[in-house]
């Protein structure tokens, strides 16, 4: 499943964090990147580590976590700290996958890279190219989506970013592992639970309102790994 989430973050926040990024001393991406997906990327990247990724990665995940439609989607275990990204004059990044397994900066601890999210922080219209283009079993999908809001997408897919041939395309992106790792599984709960939702809106006092609610969470039972 792809899905866009809206309004992440506010307008004032995203100004706010452009303060911060624009003035940010950007590393090479490479840096961080493995050995088949260094050959393909050719970006400015700000690590988890660097103080205003912290700052905004901070921010980003408090407000994902109060997101309900964010929640439902990736029924999140684990977030990696937010990276940030900056692509322009001719930059890009060939099509790669995500790595599998990544570590949580300065700790020992590793987790399954199940999602890959790409907040956006320049509006469309700042830059040209950019895309990000992911393939899914239906095809490719092209990605520009207004500041302040996210994809979120399986990182078992193949993906890339466009060229960026005017302006500056300055994304987060980041991982997480959901409680559940099968995307099939994970985007019928989560019609499931936009289905009862409705359902609870429309006729509240209905006795399968309990049932279904009672059946969703059986299959997270079921399902879930933690
Ligand atoms: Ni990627």
């Amino acid at each position: 499943m792809i899905l866009s989430i809206p309004d992440v973050l506010t307008p004032a926040e995203v100004a706010h964090a452009r303060e911060l990024l624009d003035t940010a001393d950007w590393t090479d991406g490479k840096l961080t990147a493995g050995y088949q997906a260094a050959k393909v990327k050719d970006n400015l990247q700000l690590a988890a580590t660097h103080p205003v990724a912290r700052e905004l990665g901070g921010q980003i995940v408090r407000a994902l976590t109060e997101n309900p439609l964010f929640m439902a989607a990736a029924l999140p275990l684990h977030f990696l700290p937010p990276m940030f990204n900056r692509y322009s004059g001719g930059q890009q990044f060939g099509t790669h996958v995500d790595g599998a397994i990544r570590l949580i900066p300065g700790t020992g601890h590793r987790i399954r890279t199940d999602l890959s999210c790409t907040l956006f922080f320049a509006e469309p219209d700042e830059y040209d190219g950019g895309e990000l283009v992911i393939e899914d079993a239906y095809g490719a999908k092209s990605v520009k989506l207004p500041a302040g809001h996210m994809v979120l997408y399986p990182a078992t897919s193949l993906h890339h970013v466009t060229p960026v041939t005017r302006g500056a395309r300055v994304c987060s992106f980041f991982w997480l592992q959901s409680l559940i790792r099968d995307d099939q599984r994970r985007s019928m709960l989560f019609d499931m639970d936009m289905a009862i939702q409705r359902l609870a809106v429309d006729m509240p006092d209905h006795s399968s309102v309990v049932q279904l609610t009672g059946v969703y969470n059986n299959l997270i039972r079921q399902w879930a790994e933690m």
